[in-house]
């Protein structure tokens, strides 16, 4: 019988992925509900041609160069700001990621925390719970409209166009930016591409939607703030460090904005002393826009046939260097 691959899986993930991963493969599964450190995930890696990673491990090149052995990377997550891609792919090494699956789910979480901080849900819910509700108040806990106001969207992927189409059933006039302008998608969804400044100016949400990189990382900072309404919010469900959290936290102490959701924060975790917390027009979920039950078994699923795939030697559905196959396949003359 011929042996098994070794694949390192860095956190327990739902089973309709693992039982594919476990069937196949020599699995060594880290069964912390916290990451392993930096030592811990090498000693994981160990002899392990395929990973399945989270976002919360660093995949960089020296850790790459630690385990030349390692053919595949398998991101559950469609972000993969925590791979050195460009250093996997020049080791050779194939990073996978789970697009598509998550994005009506990943999109719900922007819209839902689009309403909950233009509607003061959190504060609600406290003043509830605090035993503050005496009496119906006409000039209680007053918010911002939704229908009919203006949305921004800041990245028009696959996310950004998913919650561009759930805003219409709102009658939101739509602003686009992205450095890329697809013309079509421009009509499809009904959305007018502008400049970041014009959509900052005239946006009543602003909703992020980008990839992190060195080109957006702190894209949002106190000049980007400072030209949002008073009365908008802004929304993170892309990564934390895109937006400058010292920045964010002065606009919402100050007024300069009305509100802030956000899925996503930076540092994350956040502590719960942080003042993004304890901010009451800052509503800070912990991380959870993709976290459905079906969403996290399709992710998991993808994820384990990514992984299986390449070690298979077939092409997997979601890559993000394709490169490395073309590559392989040209050397192996197939
Ligand atoms: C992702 O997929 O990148 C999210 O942040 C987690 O679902």
């Amino acid at each position: 019988m011929a042996t098994k691959p070794r694949v390192a899986v860095t956190r327990i993930i739902p089973d309709a992925g693992l039982d594919l991963i476990r069937d196949a493969t020599d699995m060594r599964l880290w069964k912390d509900p916290l990451p392993p450190s930096p030592a811990e995930l090498d000693d994981l890696l160990a002899d392990a041609v395929g990973a399945l990673t989270l976002l919360t491990d660093k995949i960089d090149d020296p850790l790459l160069a630690r385990h030349p052995q390692l053919r595949v990377v398998s991101n559950f997550a469609v972000g993969f700001d925590n791979v050195d891609v460009d250093a996997a792919t020049e080791r050779g090494v194939a990073v996978c990621n789970t697009p598509d699956v998550l994005t009506g789910t990943t999109a719900e979480m922007a819209f839902t925390l689009m309403m909950a901080a233009a509607r003061r849900v959190s504060e609600g819910v406290d003043y509830v719970r605090d035993g503050k509700w005496k009496t119906w108040g006409p000039t209680l806990l007053l918010g911002q409209d939704i229908v009919g106001a203006t949305l921004g969207i800041v990245g028009f992927g696959r996310i950004g166009r998913e919650l561009a189409r759930m805003a219409r059933g709102f009658n939101m006039k739509l602003l686009v930016y992205d450095t890329y302008i697809d013309p079509t998608a421009a009509d499809e969804f009904g959305v007018t591409y502008v400049s970041l400044g014009n959509l900052l100016q005239e946006s009543d949400f602003v909703s992020l939607h980008m990839a992190l990189n060195d080109d957006t990382y702190q894209m949002i900072g106190a000049d980007e703030l400072r030209m949002m309404k008073p009365t908008s919010v802004l929304v993170n469900a892309a990564r934390g460090p895109v937006v400058d959290t010292d920045a964010l936290v002065s606009a919402l102490r100050d007024g300069e904005i009305f509100a802030a959701g956000l899925d996503v924060t930076d540092p994350e975790p956040l502590p719960a002393d942080h003042s993004l917390v304890s901010l009451p027009n800052c509503t800070v979920v912990p991380h959870i826009a993709s976290a459905t039950v079906v969403t996290r078994d399709r992710m998991a699923t993808l994820a384990a046939r990514n992984l299986l795939a390449v070690l298979n030697g077939d092409t997997p559905e979601a890559i993000v260097n394709p490169k490395v196959l073309e590559r392989s396949q040209r050397d192996s003359g197939t």
